[in-house]
């Protein structure tokens, strides 16, 4: 079996599938690496280092003909540039990539037409035997790291405190919102940087994980019982819940330095947890940086990709920072993928088990039909949504 890794076309986007690394450890699983030339240099890895770990480098069209379709960014998270690819899939042939069915279903119904399969790489269940295959997680891993950096580049203070001839430096206040996957790791490289860090999450499990890198678990007289959903992810918590959490939160916002938000919610616009008030009583200086602004913001002022000022504070929004760092994050999204790989095909062929939670779970579309039972209730009310305002 082949499987191909074109060059990604979305803009500004670095990350590769494939590593060639991952190539030798393919090819003893029977699974031939065709890659599209150039794909990996804005990632650092040349043809020659895939050359030399066996792929074949080759040009656009010919790694279109391989079984196996592997991109960062399928379809559906490229929807200008990847619609010139949608003519070169043909039925039966497989598409692995991010392809965020759940926010755009009516991208995933495009795709099927092609008759192609389709996985989507961020319906990986978040259980202990896909843990390898998480896509999701070792992207907010790279996204929780890199926003920290961001913060503290902003910041007009140093993180660490400092006893120097020149007297004493307090060290910067961090408060990370959201304890997930991206949260912890903002967290501990906030820690490393030598700031003093607080953290908040509904979910009152990750209070022992947040103590363990060394910050602390803020406390909010909240009953958030009702947050923990399924496999580590937050349930909706209403408007009322959130005005309460406000409230609450505002007083350490206020005294924070640096506030970077990461509370999300699967398939749902990210809860508001830190309105203009808030902002407006910060210090001035002081910078939010807003994970979640591809769904709309944790913070009411955040605008996707730009950077706000709003009363003397910094309010970044950035999209796609796992691709600012692309070496690393394409080597993880390449392991990632290699599990994948590994758990879809047996001696070198695709063997897809529909009863397997994992394969299950991912598949989008199967031979002209959207197959995933979300997909299919979300895309039927966007198209009802559609109609009635035509409708009107
Ligand atoms: P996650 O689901 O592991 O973590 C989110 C956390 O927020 C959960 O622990 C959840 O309990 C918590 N949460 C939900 N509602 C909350 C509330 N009201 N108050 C406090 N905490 C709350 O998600 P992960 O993987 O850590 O990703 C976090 C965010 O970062 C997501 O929005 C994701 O889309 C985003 N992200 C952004 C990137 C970028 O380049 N901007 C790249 C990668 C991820």
């Amino acid at each position: 079996m082949k499987v191909g890794v074109p060059r990604e076309t979305f803009p500004a986007e670095q990350r590769v599938a494939l590593i060639p690394a991952s190539c030798p450890k393919l090819q003893k699983a029977g699974i031939e690496v065709v890659v599209e030339r150039g794909a990996g240099e804005r990632a650092g890895y040349s043809d020659q280092e895939y050359q030399h770990k066996g792929a074949r480098v080759a040009d656009r069209a010919e790694v279109f003909q391989a079984e196996v379709i592997a991109q960062v960014r399928a379809y559906g998270t490229n929807p200008e540039a990847g619609r010139e690819d949608l003519a070169r899939f043909r039925p039966g042939q497989v598409a692995i990539g991010l392809a965020d069915p759940l926010s755009y279903p009516g991208r995933a119904a495009d795709f099927a037409t092609t008759g192609a399969t389709l996985f989507a790489l961020e319906l990986i269940p978040r259980i202990t035997r896909a843990q390898s295959m998480d896509v999701l997680s070792s992207m907010a891993t790279v996204a929780g790291y890199k926003a920290v950096l961001l913060g503290a580049n902003l910041l007009p203070k140093m993180f660490p405190m400092l006893m120097t001839a020149a007297g004493t430096v307090q060290p910067a206040r961090v408060l990370i919102v959201g304890a997930g996957v991206a949260g912890l790791q903002a967290i501990a490289t906030a820690k490393r940087l030598g700031a003093i860090v607080s953290a908040y999450d509904v979910r009152p499990a990750v209070k022992e994980q947040v103590q363990s890198l060394g910050a602390k678990f803020v406390e909010l007289a909240l009953e958030t019982r009702a947050a923990e959903g399924r496999g580590g992810y937050a349930e909706a918590l209403g408007e009322d819940f959130y005005r309460r959490q406000q409230t609450l939160m505002a007083e350490v916002v206020r005294t924070s330095d640096v506030v970077i938000t990461t509370a999300s919610i699967p398939g749902k616009p990210s809860p508001v947890l830190v309105t203009d008030l808030m902002v407006e009583n910060m210090q001035p200086g002081s910078v939010i940086v807003d994970l979640a602004a591809e769904r709309g913001g944790n913070c009411a002022l955040t605008k996707l990709g730009q950077t706000v000022h709003a009363f003397g504070v910094t309010i970044l929004g950035p999209d796609n920072l796992p691709s600012t760092v692309p070496f690393h994050a394409s080597q993880m999204f390449s392991n990632n993928l290699t599990s994948l790989l590994g758990h879809l095909t047996k001696d070198g062929a695709l063997r897809l088990d529909l009863e397997d939670e994992i394969t299950k779970e991912t598949l989008v579309c199967r031979d002209g039909a959207l197959t995933h039972p979300r997909v299919l209730s979300l895309h039927a009310e966007s198209r009802a949504n559609r109609q009635r305002k035509d409708g009107q």
